[in-house]
């Protein structure tokens, strides 16, 4: 009942013929994604990966032929033979790369039927739920504006590649079934049948491996490869992503910055045709918080975070005061030209920065006759232009205060520095923004544990002068570690690795990881190490971001083929999902209700 593709070779793709083409016999073969009749011809929109072309069935060319298209149905699987015909002028299409032609079909085959498909596959609706595309991603997929991002995905994994191996990289595959990294997350682990009661963790980056591959002498290592963690979802976050994981011997920062810089001026280059200034600019971590109140700032624009609390010491505004007085400190930024905000929209800055920890927002919207905010009265006049000229403020404009402990004040105003720049539109269109975040602490303070947590991982190299601090400071020394942020996200990190068994076991100690726990936990690592670790360093990016960046998709799930839900569940296979009870029996697991 259904044509077969006996004789027939597919000819070109669907999104590659143009008025060259005039006159020649072509065969294509795709999906029907519309059928329209008009006046005794039958029009298909015929669509494959690539694209769509219009295909013709006239009557007058193949009376069968054109009887037999009757039946066409959206998204019917056909293979059609015909002539490249030039459309009449009028009948162009300048938005479609095949829209000078049409293919006049001499020959139909019909290869399979479809169902009507639970959504419009046209790429005009947009409208689809979530999880209605998530359950039929393959059928998600045919729209051209999400299969496009595979192929872009593709196109960046090509040029990594190959900006890599130019370089002097081998790609080398570490394993799945391995021993927990400790990256932050919580582990996916896999139950072991040989070994009952034992378990595998799934690799939550290939840390370790590559570094022994760097004690092993491969000198310079990447990987396309995918990383596990078991943590809460967002936007940019999957249980299971892709790294671009890079690691290289006998280097210094500068190398690692070097070969990044190329890699990523190369994505730029190949994929949006724009040509990057390196180096890229660095900021330290503590500039960071001080300017954009977090570690991966967004420097598309401006609105950054000012120090005043020499200024609104001088006051009699007691909230300020007291914070002051403790040691805490005032932070402000100026919402250039947004003296407009209603009281409502005031309240949500307000609400936002009590999220992240404030117990206040304060507002100073500058009106014709000067402040008008609840602060007005107690700053004097000279205090009040102190602060103007600060925050480089006029009239129009919206000030914003936190006043709190540094940490508190920088994190609260810089969420909200970022609201109030994506809700008033103040973030430029198509620019990136690259930065390097170096000078990291290399561990910090984790008060529900009451010890010392890697900021990094415990693998990172503290600056050799900061060595001694470890005993007496820890949480004053310096990391050897780096993130590259791209608008706002931090694409990549990575670090100097330590390569001495010695200096490893004092930051082992600062971290409160005793020597059996070290020995049973890294022990491998640790016997590495001594025999002939060179000087290595490498960072990783998170791939699915930067390609989701460069292609403008919003989340990352645009840019996988098969995403999971933001409850870490896939929606095409129902995964994961309950298993026989004999299997659990053969793994020697109970599970509880
Ligand atoms: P890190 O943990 O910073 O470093 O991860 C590197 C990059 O991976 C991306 N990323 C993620 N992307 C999607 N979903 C997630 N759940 C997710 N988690 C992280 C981020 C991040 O910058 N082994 C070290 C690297 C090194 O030191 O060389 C590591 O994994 O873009």
């Amino acid at each position: 009942m259904f044509d077969t593709l006996e004789g027939l070779t597919r000819s070109h793709s669907c999104n590659a013929l143009t008025a060259a083409a005039n006159g020649v016999e072509v065969v294509l073969m795709g999906w029907v994604q519309r059928r329209r009749d008009h006046g005794g011809l039958i029009f298909v929109d015929l669509r494959d990966r690539e694209g769509l072309t219009q295909v013709v069935f006239n009557p007058k060319i193949n009376p069968d032929t054109h009887n037999k298209a009757g039946v066409l149905r959206d998204e019917h699987v056909i293979a059609v033979r015909g002539l490249v015909n030039l459309r009449p002028s009028d009948m162009v299409n300048p938005n479609l790369a095949t829209g000078e032609i049409e293919v006049l079909v001499e020959e139909l085959r019909i290869l399979n039927s479809a169902k009507t498909p639970p959504f419009e596959l046209e790429d005009y609706k947009v409208d689809i739920s979530e999880a209605l595309r998530l359950k039929y991603r393959y059928l998600d997929l045919r729209r051209p504006s999400v299969m496009k991002n595979l192929l872009f995905r593709h196109r960046a994994a090509q040029v990594t590649r190959q900006y890599l191996n130019g370089q002097g990289f081998i790609e080398v595959e570490t394993p799945i079934l391995t021993k927990s990294t400790p990256e932050g997350a919580r582990d996916y682990l896999v139950p072991s049948r040989v070994q009952p009661g034992q378990f595998f963790a799934l690799p939550q980056s290939p840390q370790l491996f590559k570094q022994l591959l760097m004690m092993s002498g491969l000198d310079r290592y990447y990987q396309l490869c995918r990383c596990f963690r078991d943590e809460d979802l967002r936007a940019d976050r999957q249980p299971e992503f892709t790294q671009i994981d890079m690691e290289m011997a006998f280097i210094t920062e500068a190398d690692i910055y070097r070969v990044v810089e190329g890699l990523i001026t190369a994505l730029f280059k190949e994929l949006k045709d724009l040509e990057l200034t390196t180096p890229f600019p660095r900021l330290t971590y503590q500039e960071c918080m001080d300017r954009f109140g977090l570690d991966r700032p967004d420097t598309r624009f401006g609105l950054e975070l000012k120090d005043v609390t020499d200024l609104v010491r001088q006051a009699e505004f007691a909230r300020f005061r007291e914070v002051v007085d403790q040691g805490g400190i005032v932070k402000a930024i100026n919402g250039p030209g947004l003296n407009k905000l209603s009281r409502k929209e005031l309240d949500e800055l307000i609400d936002l920065a009590g999220v992240y920890g404030a117990r206040g927002l304060a507002w100073v919207k500058l009106q014709s006759q000067g402040w008008q905010s609840p602060l007005a009265k107690y700053f004097p006049a000279e205090i009040k232009a102190a602060i103007e000229a600060r925050l480089e403020a006029k009239e129009g404009d919206l000030l914003l205060f936190v006043a709190d402990v540094p940490a508190v004040a920088c994190t609260a105003l810089g969420q909200v520095r970022l609201s109030l720049a994506e809700r008033e539109g103040l973030i430029p269109e198509d620019t990136y923004s690259l930065t390097w975040v170096t000078d990291f602490p290399l561990l910090e303070y984790d008060a529900e544990a009451g010890r010392f947590a890697a900021m990094h991982h415990p693998f990172t190299a503290p600056r050799e002068e900061d060595i001694p601090l470890l005993a007496t400071d820890p949480g004053q020394v310096r990391a050897r570690a780096y993130d590259l942020v791209l608008n706002g996200t931090e694409i990549g990190g990575g670090s100097i690795r330590i390569n001495r068994r010695d200096i490893q076991q004092v930051v082992f100690e600062a971290l409160k990881i005793g020597p059996a726990e070290a020995e049973e936990k890294f022990g491998f690592l640790l016997e590495a190490l001594e025999y002939g670790a060179p000087p290595h360093g490498g960072v990783a990016f998170g791939f699915d971001r930067l390609v989701a960046i460069l292609c403008g998709a919003k989340s990352i799930r645009e840019v996988i083929a098969f995403p999971k839900t933001q409850k870490a569940t896939c929606l095409v296979t129902k995964a994961p999902s309950r298993v026989d009870p004999e299997q659990l029996l053969e793994l020697a697991l109970r599970v509880e209700d």
